[in-house]
């Protein structure tokens, strides 16, 4: 696993203010308040599809008592944004809502009540909905500052994708002392983020992709399995012997089974999402939905507690980022932090698959519920609505 020095002992970041642009000074006045001023935001009209997704205008919010207002610069797009519009994960908010996990911006006003964070000043934070917008009010606890220099788009894919991937391996401690892995969805998302990480840490590392993932998985480390048409089981133990020390999967299901069957006697899958969920029964074709957030976790635990029950001495267990943060909001901001200073220091090379305005949300889901993208597909505020032009 890691050395403990290379990733524990990264003290707190200094971040200096960044220069507030003269239209912040003018909002900090009380400038934009003369004209009601609006903003771009995008909703899940109701639960369904990729045309459930509007783009509105609407008025900027007011940061209350203890909040801070973000002027968004980045928003991560992922598969969690794309299971809560069909109403299948469970971080499912009651439609109309603004979806978005994270995001990357800078505190443009601060409510009542807020010290210690300047106007100007960049900052990340993970909302679980709401990013998807050029303007949102959060608690000032829920930011975490952002070094100088670092460019935004790569900075939010650090907020769910890469905490997600060095808490399975660092905190959950179900991993520790592992050193031969089997990362499954390798070239996605969450999937470049364990390879970065695993290779760092010194893990030898296989990866399930498809066939035009696997020169991206090779290129982080990986040893590539085309899923498509490779039973990985089989192809593990051929390329290891005995199997190995654990297992990411985000797949779920009967597919934390096959996992399980790829391990070493003492080994351990971490079961850390549900993609059968959205590509298992064509959630994605746009007919509209209810929200259902417990289906798939209902049939996750049964799979947990089976892989219990099941002799060899392999177990699974799960991971939940919103999780983990809500009963320990520390670890989130210090595993953040950590990962902002190894992206500062270039240790870690987030890989971006696309850019995209804002205002093409909806495209962005459909380009990653499609399948076949490598790394995170980004949102990117481009200044379009009124309030975000400099006067
Ligand atoms: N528990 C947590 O805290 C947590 C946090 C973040 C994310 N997640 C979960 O992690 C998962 C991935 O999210 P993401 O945003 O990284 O998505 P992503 O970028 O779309 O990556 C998913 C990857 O899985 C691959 N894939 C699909 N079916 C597969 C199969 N049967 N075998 C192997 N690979 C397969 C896809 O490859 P192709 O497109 O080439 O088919 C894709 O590269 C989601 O289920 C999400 O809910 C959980």
């Amino acid at each position: 696993m890691y050395a403990e020095t290379e990733v524990f002992t990264i003290g707190a970041v200094a971040v200096p203010n960044s220069l507030p642009a003269p239209w912040l000074l003018g909002a900090h006045a009380g400038f934009l308040e003369e004209s009601a001023v609006r903003h771009t935001r995008i909703i899940v009209t109701h639960y369904g599809g990729p045309d459930v997704l509007q783009v509105i205008e609407d008025e900027l919010p007011e940061p209350n008592h203890g909040e801070v207002r973000v002027r968004v610069l980045t928003a991560g797009v992922s598969l969690p944004d794309v299971m809560a519009r069909e109403g299948v994960h469970p971080e499912t908010p009651p439609a109309p809502f603004t979806p978005g996990w994270d995001l990357v911006g800078v505190a443009d006003r601060l409510g009542d009540g807020v010290s210690g964070i300047e106007l100007g000043q960049t900052v990340a934070a993970m909302p679980i909905h709401g990013a998807y917008a050029e303007y949102v009010c959060l608690p000032q606890r829920e930011l975490v500052p952002v070094p100088p220099g670092l460019d935004a788009a790569e900075a939010v894919c650090l907020i769910l994708n890469y905490v997600t991937a060095y808490q399975m391996m660092t905190r959950s401690g179900s991993v520790r002392g592992s050193r031969r892995v089997l990362i499954h969805g390798a070239s996605g998302g969450v999937g470049t983020a364990l390879l970065q990480l695993g290779r760092l840490a010194g893990f030898e590392m296989y990866g399930t992709c498809s066939a035009r993932g696997a020169s991206a998985v090779s290129d982080l480390g990986g040893i590539p399995i085309d899923y498509r048409d490779r039973d990985f089981v089989k192809e593990i133990h051929r390329l290891t012997g005995d199997g190995v020390d654990a297992v990411f999967d985000p797949i779920g299901g009967a597919h934390l089974w096959q996992s399980r069957k790829a391990l070493r006697p003492g080994g351990k899958v971490v079961g850390y999402g549900l993609i059968t969920s959205l590509r298992g029964e064509g959630l994605t074709s746009g007919r509209p939905g209810r929200r259902n957030r417990f289906r798939g976790a209902a049939i996750f635990a049964m799979y947990i507690a089976g892989g219990w029950l099941l002799p060899g001495r392999k177990r699974v267990i799960p991971y939940s980022i919103q999780t983990l943060k809500r009963l320990k909001p520390e670890l989130f901001r210090q595993d953040l932090i950590a990962l902002l200073n190894l992206l500062r220091e270039q240790k870690i090379k987030p890989l971006i698959a696309q850019r995209l305005p804002l205002i093409e949300a909806r495209q962005a889901q459909e380009l990653l519920a499609k399948g076949g993208v490598i790394g995170k597909v980004v949102l990117v505020c481009n200044g379009s609505s009124p309030a975000s032009r400099p006067s």
